[in-house]
């Protein structure tokens, strides 16, 4: 952290992305309010999330990071919530089976409601209006009134995330994350027509539960087996979101980001003066950085070098987006210049946001073979690198949607429309996305993929 750094530094940057609130008085008065509210995370778990990242970024650890592009005040339900946590349990099983590796499970859920967007505004029907920028900021609704950035929404997205994080915390340790459940509902998906392949690595799940089970070990005797860690992570986009719930730690005295585990910084807001990353440098949290094509090796050196200064483990997530294709472009470049910085990072691979494209029915989408090809062009330039890949990042949801296109139960442009529900980006649904956590498990076990663990 830099010395002197104060919660409100980044008002003094140029900010991208944000909104402009029109009633001054009512943002300070939400601001207010927000900053007497208890943090929704503690100083403590952050750390303990930071220490499991460092873990990560040495090999002995994955990553996966999953949620919603952009949770919605609409879609809140403890039924969205518990599918969308259930099939990450049922992902980090399968992965912990590939890499042989604990998995460190980090949701983009209890916070993930700000949005940067491409254009400013949206014309739909001869129609131009402000762009919809996430529940928090103002409305999805087509009309002038919905599109005013409102900050009471700050409350609601605070109470939204609270409540969120309650049954989270609530599942990770009351029994619904037992291995042996978990997996019986990877074995039903195994089951299903056209999933041979991936029946004989759930076999070999079953075959390893069964035998840890006879020589005494189990949900019932092993807590690791029934209760997981499960963190909280958003874009820290909206700052004086962020900066309201700020807290100093009182262990370390140092400040800390209140609103979730994890915070990143989005691609279009990583300018290394800008507002964004004067507010991340000066909190102790994990911190994410998303990587596309734009980003220079020399920024990428002076990110670092402001976001983390002390090459502390675990406190940088380098988040790669190029899209399929270009990962062979973009990737050696920046494992270069952190090669040349000396500075230990987590690399971890988003395979959604380099991938999107405008389906012949005009829905946005993703198709699951751009996803899967980006994952494996990430997985063999570290293999040709000899750098670690850490860890996925997807966007994806516990539910049978049709926002993606492919996968096992093939989802075609003309399905699109059938249950395309996202309020922002396409998620990838229950299916596909367990069904990618099996490929990229295939991907981690085969030989050389693990350099750091291999040599443990
Ligand atoms: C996102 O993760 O939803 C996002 C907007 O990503 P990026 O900043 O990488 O475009
Ligand atoms: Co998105």
């Amino acid at each position: 952290m830099t010395t002197g750094w104060t919660k409100s530094d980044w008002r003094k940057k140029p900010r991208e992305q944000m909104p402009d609130y029109p009633d001054a008085a009512a943002l300070a008065a939400v601001e207010a309010q927000l900053a007497k509210y208890p943090p929704l995370v503690f100083a403590g778990e952050a750390r303990r999330l930071k220490h499991a990242l460092g873990e990560v970024a040495e090999g002995r650890a994955f990553l996966l990071q999953g949620g919603d592009c952009a949770e919605s005040f609409a879609e809140f339900s403890a039924d969205n919530i518990r599918d969308t946590f259930r099939v990450m349990l049922q992902m980090a099983v399968v992965l912990t089976w590939g890499a042989k590796l604990p998995v460190v499970k980090v949701g983009r859920m209890a916070g993930q409601f700000a949005k940067p967007r491409s254009a400013p505004t949206e014309v739909m029907g001869g129609v131009e209006l402000p762009s919809y920028r996430g529940d928090i900021i103002n409305g999805f609704d087509f009309t002038p009134e919905a599109r005013i950035p409102d900050p009471a929404r700050m409350l609601q997205a605070y109470t939204q995330a609270a409540a969120s994080l309650n049954l989270l915390r609530a599942f990770s340790t009351g029994g619904f994350a037992d291995i042996g459940r978990v997996h019986s509902w990877t074995l039903g998906f195994a089951d299903q027509d056209k999933a041979e392949r991936y029946r004989e690595i759930s076999g070999r799940i079953s075959d390893a539960l069964e035998f840890m089970s006879a020589a005494g070990v189990s949900a019932r005797t092993a807590p690791s087996l029934s209760q997981v860690d499960f963190y909280t992570s958003h874009e820290a986009l909206l700052l004086e979101y962020e900066e309201a719930l700020c807290r100093i730690d009182s262990t370390t005295g140092l400040p800390v980001a209140g609103s979730g585990h994890m915070i990143w910084i989005g691609d279009r807001t990583r300018q290394p003066d800008g507002a964004h990353v004067t507010f991340c440098e000066g909190v102790q949290n994990p911190i994410g950085l998303k990587c596309g094509p734009s980003l220079t090796s020399d920024d990428l050196k002076r990110l670092i070098e402001r976001l983390n200064p002390t090459n502390e483990a675990g406190r940088l997530t380098l988040i790669a987006r190029f899209g399929a294709g270009k990962v062979g472009e973009h990737l050696p470049r920046l494992i270069r210049a952190v090669r040349e910085a000396g500075a230990h990072v987590v690399w971890s691979c988003d395979p959604m946001h380099g991938n999107t494209i405008k389906s012949a029915s005009g829905y946005k989408t993703r198709p699951f073979e751009s996803v899967l090809r980006e994952v494996r062009e990430f997985f063999e330039i570290h293999r040709a690198e000899g750098t670690i890949p850490g860890g996925v990042h997807f966007e994806m949801t516990g539910k049978d949607v049709t926002e993606c296109t492919g996968g096992l139960r093939a989802v075609s442009d003309e399905d699109l429309s059938d249950r395309y529900h996202t309020a922002c980006d396409p998620r990838l649904n229950a299916s596909q996305a367990l069904e990618l956590a099996f490929l990229v498990a295939e991907e981690l076990s085969a030989a050389g993929t693990r350099p750091a663990a291999a040599a443990l």
